[in-house]
């Protein structure tokens, strides 16, 4: 079956799951951020086996249910746990969701995720809003033929995440007293970490931070038209920058200390969204 056709199937599958509720905006929590979905009220769980074309996820830390319900004043679809393109089912295993988001009427979408720091001055524990990406992934989620319903075949990826969500998320930072770096994320395919010479490189390209997720989502997003703001936890510094081992039980440790952070952060950007509009 087509992914159109899934995305369709998917769509109806979660209106049917909360008849007449429209969310607004998507969010999709990354590794040790799923926390976030708990502060979302009347909530309904979806759990992605029920949803056609849904990944179930497989990482530790990823739960996968998609949570509708209201957070922040805002109608809200939280995407808990996400499937990565290193479970090798695909760069294109988010297409069906993300697109899912759009035909359900969100008109933006939220991505978190777990990342390396490639600056001293951004520490683990740290959060850092995406304001580009490097992709150095093996591939784009839109290869192959363009379904011409969601979006064109050469969609722009300049201002991918958006000026003014990011400058919106900027000001509540600073109201919250909680510091939001911003930067360029590099996305990798992993699943191993990156070696101390390829932290050097991206680097020297200009990256800031550095993962494995989110670059297919934000391409995925723009296609079909959704407003993208990212942000990272900043879990650990890239390898060969501290002395400090990186490991997945230490991403999982320190996402969920800067996802505090940023679910505070993420209620006051929905409770002020409009103001971005
Ligand atoms: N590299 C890639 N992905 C990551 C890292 C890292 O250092 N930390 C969390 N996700």
């Amino acid at each position: 079956m087509s992914t159109a056709t899934l995305a369709v199937d998917a769509a109806r599958a979660i209106q049917a799951a909360a008849p007449g509720f429209a969310p607004r905006i998507a969010m999709v929590l990354g590794s040790g951020l799923g926390a976030l979905a708990d502060a979302v009220t009347d909530a309904v769980n979806v759990p992605y086996g029920e949803i056609p074309g849904f990944p179930e996820p497989g990482v530790s830390g990823h739960a996968g249910q998609l949570i509708l319900g209201r957070l922040g004043g805002q109608p809200v679809a939280c995407l808990k746990g996400r499937a990565h393109a290193y479970e090798g089912r695909g760069i294109d295993v988010m297409k069906v969701p993300v697109r899912a988001m759009r035909l359900v009427g969100c008109e933006a979408i939220f991505l978190t995720c777990a990342a390396g720091s490639l600056r001293a001055d951004i520490p683990p524990g740290g959060l850092m809003a995406f304001a580009d990406h490097i992709s150095l992934l093996p591939g784009n989620p839109l290869t192959g033929p363009n379904d011409d319903d969601f979006g064109p075949r050469f969609p722009s990826l300049e201002h991918a995440y958006e000026p003014g969500l990011r400058a919106l998320l900027k000001d509540v930072a600073a109201d919250l007293d909680v510091t939001l770096a911003e930067g360029v994320y590099a996305a990798m395919i992993g699943p191993s970490f990156e070696t101390p010479a390829e932290i050097r490189m991206l680097r020297t390209l200009g990256a800031d931070a550095v993962g494995m997720s989110t670059v297919p989502e934000c391409i995925l997003a723009r296609h079909c038209g959704l407003r993208v703001v990212a942000t990272a936890a900043i879990t650990n510094y890239g390898v060969g920058m501290s002395d400090e081992p990186v490991d997945h039980s230490r991403t999982l440790a320190f996402a969920g200390l800067a996802g505090e952070a940023l679910g505070r952060l993420v209620v006051r950007f929905l409770e002020r969204f409009d103001e971005a509009a």
